[in-house]
C-alpha cells in the first residue's frame, strides 16, 4: 500500500513514513486523538481518519470529541438491527445493505464503520442481542461477511466485533469468560473466522472482557496466533472503546490501535516499556505500520476527505425492503393474515408502539434517523378505504399511574368491540433492552399483556405484532392471538414494512435466527449467566440455542429456522453427492423446491448435518448451508448447496485441530431445524483418528493400537493379566485401567520401562 495517493493527491508512503517517525510519534499513533479520530502527524502529512458506529446505521458525531455529545449524531438512515436482518437469511440483501451503509459512511466522512457484531446469542437475556445476528455461528458468519463485502466495496472499512466471547453486558469490561477451546473453536470463533477468511474486514475490534483470565485486548493467542497466524488476517486490530488496560501489553499481543484517546496514558506506557526493554521497537513498528496502512486505505477509498452524497429516498426504500424481508410470521391460524384492504369490517390497531415506534436498541448503535415511519400512518395508507380505528392501549412508561393504565385499556376494548380484526402491537420499551446491561426475564410488560387479553375477549380475530430486540416468552399470551408477527427492531422504515406484510404487499419470508424457548428456565446458560465473582462459566459448552433444545428434546415455542409465508413450498428429489472424499471432503446437496401455493414467495432452504458415528460428543444437528429462493406460484427450481470439510468437522480437544472423522453423516434438509423434509446419508472416508498413546493410556487404547496392541499381546499372552483383560464380564472394567497402573499390580508381566520404550519406538 506504500505510495498510495491521499485525497489531496499526495502519496502516503508507509515504508518511508515508518522510517521518519520518531518513537514518540509512533507510540502516539497507536492510540486515538479523541473519541472518533485517529492521531494525525502533521509534520509528515499523516491525516487523522474518522471511525463511527455502526453497525446498522452511521452515527457520525463530527464536532464531538468526548462523552459530552451523548449519542446524538448527524442524521443517517436507521436500518433494521442485526436481530432483524439475520431473520432475512438473505446474503444478497445484506450485501446491498452494506453498500448503502458504505455510501452513507463516505458521505458523512467516516472511514471505518464500527460493525458488524458477530457475537453469539448465548442467552436471550443479553442486553445487546439485538446487535448480533444469531445463536448459530454459520448463519452469523455468512450474513456478516456479505455486509462487510458491501460496505468495503464502497472504499469504507468495517470493524468486526467484539472479538471474542463477548456474550453479555453484565460486567462486560472485566468479566472472564471461562470457555474450553473446543467450544470457542466450534461456537464462539467460527463467525469471526469466516468473515476474516472470506472478506478481510479492514479492522477487527477486540472485546472488553477476558477469556480464561486474559483480557481480549492483551491476548496474544487470540489476536496473533489464531487471528493472524491461523486465519491469515491482514488488517488492523482496534480495541473496543476503553478495552485496553495496558497498551504495552496490548501492542505486544497484537493490538494495533487503542480507542478512544487515553489522554496520553497509553502512549506513556508504550514509551516506558520500550525504555525498560519489555517491548521492542520492532513490535511497536509492526502495529504502527498497520495503522498507517489503514489511514492509506481510507485515503484511497476517499471516504474521509472526498465525502459524497447518497440518495436518502432510495436508502429509506431499501430500509423498508430489508425490514419487510426480516419480519417472521410465527403463527397464522385460519389464514387471518394478510388483511384484505377490500375486506369488510373495521380493523382496529392497538398499541402505543404503532404510533411511537421503537426503531433500534439503546447504546452505541443508536442512529439519528432521517425520518421515521409509524405503523399507524402506514397501515392506514395500506388499508385504503377500509376503516382503521386506533387506540394506544398502554403507556410505554413502566410507572404510568394505575388510573391511566385502566383508562387506556378500556379505550382499547371499546375500540375493538365488534371489530373484524384487532392488530395489537406489543413490545419491549427502550429502557428494557440496551447495551450496557442485561435483562432479568423474558416477559412483556404486564400492562401490555393485560390489554391483549382484554381486546382478545371482544375482537373476532387478533393479530399480535411484536417489537423486541431479542426473544420474549410467548406462552403466557399466545392463546389470545390468531397470528403473530415477530418484527424485531426494524429501523426507521419499519412501520411501512410491517404494513406491507400485514396487507400482503410483501409475502413474509423471515426465519428465526434464534430459538424462541417456552420459558427462560429452559435456557442452556441458566445458572451460568451472567456469572459471579468476575467469571462466567460456559458450562453448556457446545449446546447453545437449538443445539441445547435438540439435545435435551425440549419443546420450544418456535424453533430455530421457523417462519411461515402466505404461500407453501414442497421439497423433493434430494441428491447428495460426494465430490471429493478424504481429509478435505466436499459434498453437493441438491433438491427441488416448488411453490405450491397461490402467491409468489421466498423460501429459505436449510441444510443441517448430523454426525452419526462420532468418537466425541457432537450436537444432534448443525446448520451448514442455506439458500433463499424466490418463486412464482407453481414454479419450481433446483437448489444446490455445497458442503466443505468444515461442515463435517469437529475441533479435536486432544489433537487441537479440526478433523473430519471417518463414518456416516446425515444430511437433513428442511424449512426449519424442526421441520426436516428430506434426509440422506453420506459415508465419508475422513480421517481414521489415532490418538497418541503413552504409558498412562488405558489397556483398551493399547490393545486397539495397531502396533502397541500386538506387542502387548506378546508380553501378556498366557498370563493372568491376559485372562483378566479378556474376561467376558469384568474385562471391560479392567481394560479401563491405565497401563502404568497395571504394570504395578502384583505379578504383572509388564514392566514400566518396557512401556516407555515401546512408546518411544512407536
Ligand atoms: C461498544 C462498541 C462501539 C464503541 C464505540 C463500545 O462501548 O462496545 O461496539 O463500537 O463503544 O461507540
Amino acid at each position: 500500500m506504500s505510495g498510495t495517493p491521499t485525497s489531496d493527491g499526495a502519496a502516503l508512503d508507509v515504508t518511508s513514513l515508518l522510517a521518519r517517525l520518531t518513537l514518540e510519534e509512533k507510540a502516539a499513533l497507536l492510540g486515538g486523538a479523541d473519541f472518533w479520530l485517529t492521531t494525525p502527524v502533521e509534520r509528515l502529512g499523516i491525516p487523522a481518519i474518522m471511525v463511527s458506529d455502526g453497525p446498522h446505521g452511521v452515527r457520525a458525531q463530527h464536532d464531538v470529541s468526548d462523552f459530552d455529545g451523548g449519542l446524538e449524531a448527524a442524521p443517517a438512515v436507521a436500518f433494521p438491527a442485526a436481530a432483524a436482518t439475520a431473520s432475512s437469511w438473505d446474503v444478497d440483501l445484506l450485501q446491498r445493505l452494506g453498500r448503502a451503509l458504505g455510501e452513507e459512511s463516505r458521505a458523512l466522512g467516516v472511514s471505518v464503520l464500527l460493525g458488524p457484531g458477530v457475537n453469539m446469542k448465548r442467552s436471550p437475556l443479553c442486553g445487546r442481542n439485538f446487535e448480533y445476528f444469531s445463536e448459530d455461528p454459520f448463519l452469523a458468519g455468512r450474513l456478516a461477511a456479505a455486509l462487510v463485502d458491501g460496505v468495503q466495496e464502497q472504499g469504507v472499512g468495517t470493524s468486526l466485533k467484539h472479538f471474542a466471547a463477548n456474550n453479555q453486558e453484565t460486567d462486560r469490561m472485566s468479566v472472564s469468560a471461562e470457555v474450553d477451546e473446543r467450544t470457542l473453536r466450534e461456537i464462539y470463533l467460527p463467525a469471526f473466522e469466516h468473515v476474516v477468511r472470506s472478506s478481510q474486514p479492514w479492522t477487527v475490534m477486540c472485546a472488553y472482557n477476558r477469556i480464561n483470565g486474559v483480557f481480549a485486548s492483551q491476548d496474544p493467542w487470540l489476536l496473533t496466533q489464531v487471528l493472524r497466524d491461523e486465519w491469515g488476517y491482514e488488517g488492523l486490530v482496534v480495541s473496543d472503546w476503553g478495552a485496553v488496560y495496558d497498551r504495552a501489553a496490548a501492542v505486544a499481543a497484537g493490538l494495533d490501535l487503542e480507542m478512544p484517546s487515553s489522554g496520553g496514558v497509553g502512549t506513556a506506557r508504550v514509551l516506558e516499556a520500550v525504555a525498560a526493554g519489555t517491548l521492542t521497537e520492532a513490535e511497536v513498528d509492526r502495529c504502527v505500520e498497520r495503522v498507517l496502512r489503514l489511514v492509506a486505505r481510507a485515503q484511497v477509498g476517499g471516504a474521509a476527505a472526498e465525502g459524497g452524497t447518497y440518495d436518502e429516498a432510495a436508502h429509506h426504500a431499501l430500509a423498508r425492503e430489508v425490514a419487510a424481508d426480516s419480519v417472521v410470521l410465527l403463527e397464522n391460524e385460519g389464514g387471518v393474515l394478510p388483511l384484505d384492504p377490500a375486506g369488510t369490517g373495521a380493523v382496529v390497531l392497538v398499541g402505543e408502539l404503532a404510533r411511537t415506534p421503537r426503531i433500534g436498541g439503546g447504546g452505541s448503535s443508536q442512529v439519528t434517523p432521517t425520518r421515521v415511519d409509524d405503523l399507524l400512518t402506514e397501515l392506514g395508507t395500506a388499508l385504503g378505504e377500509r376503516e382503521l380505528r386506533f387506540a394506544p392501549g398502554y403507556a410505554l412508561a413502566d410507572d404510568a399511574p394505575a388510573d391511566e393504565v385502566a383508562r387506556l385499556r378500556d379505550e382499547a376494548v371499546a375500540a375493538a368491540r365488534g371489530a373484524a380484526v384487532a392488530v395489537v402491537h406489543l413490545g419491549l420499551p427502550d429502557s428494557w433492552e440496551s447495551e450496557g446491561y442485561d435483562r432479568e426475564h423474558l416477559h412483556l410488560p404486564p400492562q401490555q399483556v393485560a390489554v391483549l387479553e382484554a381486546v382478545a375477549a371482544v375482537a373476532e380475530r387478533v393479530v399480535v405484532v411484536l417489537t423486541n430486540g431479542s426473544v420474549v416468552e410467548v406462552e403466557p399470551w399466545r392463546r389470545h392471538a390468531d397470528a403473530v408477527l415477530e418484527t424485531w427492531l426494524l429501523g426507521q422504515a419499519g412501520g411501512g414494512a410491517i404494513a406491507d406484510v400485514l396487507v400482503g404487499a410483501v409475502n413474509p419470508s423471515g426465519r428465526l435466527a434464534e430459538t424462541m424457548p417456552v420459558a427462560l428456565e429452559d435456557n442452556p446458560a441458566l445458572g451460568n449467566f451472567p456469572g459471579e465473582g468476575g467469571t462466567v462459566r460456559y458450562g453448556e459448552r457446545l449446546l447453545i440455542g437449538y443445539r441445547w433444545y435438540d439435545a435435551h428434546a425440549l419443546a420450544v415455542s418456535y424453533p430455530f429456522g421457523h417462519g411461515l409465508t402466505y404461500t407453501s413450498f414442497a421439497y423433493s428429489d434430494l441428491a447428495v453427492d460426494v465430490l471429493q472424499d478424504g481429509a478435505e471432503p466436499r459434498v453437493r446437496v441438491a433438491l427441488t423446491v416448488t411453490n405450491t401455493g397461490e402467491r409468489a414467495g421466498k423460501e429459505v432452504v436449510q441444510v443441517y448435518v448430523a454426525d452419526e458415528q462420532a468418537s466425541v460428543f457432537r450436537p444432534e444437528q448443525e446448520l451448514k448451508g442455506f439458500v433463499k429462493v424466490a418463486l412464482e406460484p407453481g414454479a419450481a427450481t433446483r437448489v444446490e448447496v455445497e458442503l466443505d470439510a468444515r461442515a463435517f468437522a469437529f475441533w479435536h480437544p486432544v489433537l487441537r485441530r479440526w478433523t473430519v472423522e471417518r463414518g456416516t453423516f446425515a444430511v437433513l434438509v428442511g424449512a426449519s431445524s424442526r421441520d426436516v423434509r428430506l434426509r440422506a446419508e453420506v459415508q465419508l472416508a475422513g480421517e481414521a483418528l489415532e490418538l497418541p498413546v503413552d504409558a498412562d493410556s488405558t489397556a483398551e487404547a493399547w490393545l486397539a493400537h495397531p502396533v502397541l496392541g500386538p506387542r502387548l499381546r506378546e508380553v501378556i499372552d498366557g498370563t493372568g493379566h491376559a485372562a483378566m483383560l479378556d474376561h467376558p464380564e469384568s474385562g471391560r472394567m479392567m481394560r479401563a485401567i491405565p497401563m502404568r497402573r497395571l504394570a504395578r499390580f502384583p505379578g504383572s508381566p509388564i514392566r514400566e520401562e518396557w512401556l516407555e520404550s515401546a512408546v518411544q519406538e512407536v
